[in-house]
């Protein structure tokens, strides 16, 4: 068979067996060629809820699958690939942040959505890469820990200076193992680009930017800039994504290492055997998981997130 007749087969199945599917803009182009939707968790996760079908195959890793499925409790959710989790999501547990509490009294614990449900449980807020600066300015207190990702922690931390935010060592490590060196290096080979960086990058990389916000800012600030070239400081995927959608434009990778293998765990193949009900793992959980670490996914939409 060949790939576009892989893509045809999930085309046909995908409709008579009433199947929305979602890729996460980290996914391989072919993948993204058979979904209705791609983007980034939060968008793609706000977006299940309002569509038609029943069945949400979430062409991801964990976490997304997870909040698709606590904001459509109602719905199947199928997540494409069952060994694809977030590193950093696992980083920490429901009870190391417990334990650690009282060290933080009377702060309010801010959660990346790149974390477990069981996780969520036990946070207040939740935010996504787009949301973070507003949410953290928007809260009352001024005393914040921020979890897991302490890259895009000081990142809010140098956006919101009246604030007291403390980080725990936790992050991407496809982000975070791009050195300032690599960056120069990008830039040096490419000075008439534009360098753009996802916040989850170390600090030293986030200053040589023209540019730092989430997957889906960076690929707008692409679209919409008049430059002609621009690196791009995530994941390999969006570069690729964005070369194809602009093919007047050019994109570099800041680093060629930039890719996530869980993200890329998920293979056309396996896209088809899901829509054949073959593979894949629904997403089961508990009400009142659901309930219990939807707080914080409510609060953060509250909160303008
Ligand atoms: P988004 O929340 O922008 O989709 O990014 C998720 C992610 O895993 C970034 O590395
Ligand atoms: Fe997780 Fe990093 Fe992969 Fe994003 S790129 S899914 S944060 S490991």
């Amino acid at each position: 068979m060949s790939m576009r007749e892989v893509q045809d087969e999930i085309l046909r199945l995908k409709k008579e067996k009433d199947i929305c599917i979602l890729a996460h803009s980290y996914q391989a182009h072919e993948i993204v060629e058979v979904a209705d939707f791609t983007g980034d968790s939060y968008a793609l996760s706000k977006l299940a809820a309002t569509v038609p079908q029943k069945t949400v195959l979430m062409c991801g890793v964990r976490f997304m699958a997870e909040t698709v499925k606590m904001l459509s409790p109602d719905k199947k959710v199928i997540l494409s690939c069952p060994q694809a989790g977030c590193p950093m999501a696992e980083q920490m547990d429901k009870e190391l942040i417990e334990g650690i509490k009282p060290q933080f009294e009377g702060y309010t614990v801010v959660a990346y959505i790149n974390t477990t449900a069981e996780l969520k449980t036990v946070c207040d807020v939740c935010v996504t890469s787009s949301s973070a600066v507003k949410i953290v300015r928007a809260l009352e207190n001024n005393n914040i820990l921020f979890i897991p990702d302490c890259n895009l922690g000081a990142y809010v931390a140098k956006q919101v200076p009246e604030k007291n935010i403390r980080f725990l060592q936790g992050g991407c490590p496809i982000h975070a193992s791009v050195t300032k060196a690599q960056a120069e290096k990008a830039k040096a080979l490419h000075p008439d680009a534009e360098l753009l960086v996802h916040p989850e990058c170390i600090p030293a990389v986030a200053a040589l930017a023209d540019y730092v916000g989430s997957t889906s800012g960076i690929m707008e600030y692409a679209k919409q800039s008049s430059g002609r070239e621009f690196i791009i400081g995530t994941e390999n995927s969006i570069a690729e994504h964005l070369q194809y959608e602009c093919p007047d434009k050019k994109f570099y990778p800041m680093a060629k290492g930039m890719i996530c293998e869980n993200m890329k765990s998920t293979t056309l193949m396996d896209v088809l055997g899901c829509v054949k009900g073959e593979c894949g793992e629904e997403i089961v959980m508990s009400d009142e998981l659901i309930q219990s670490a939807r707080r914080c996914i409510d609060k953060m939409i509250e909160l303008g997130g």
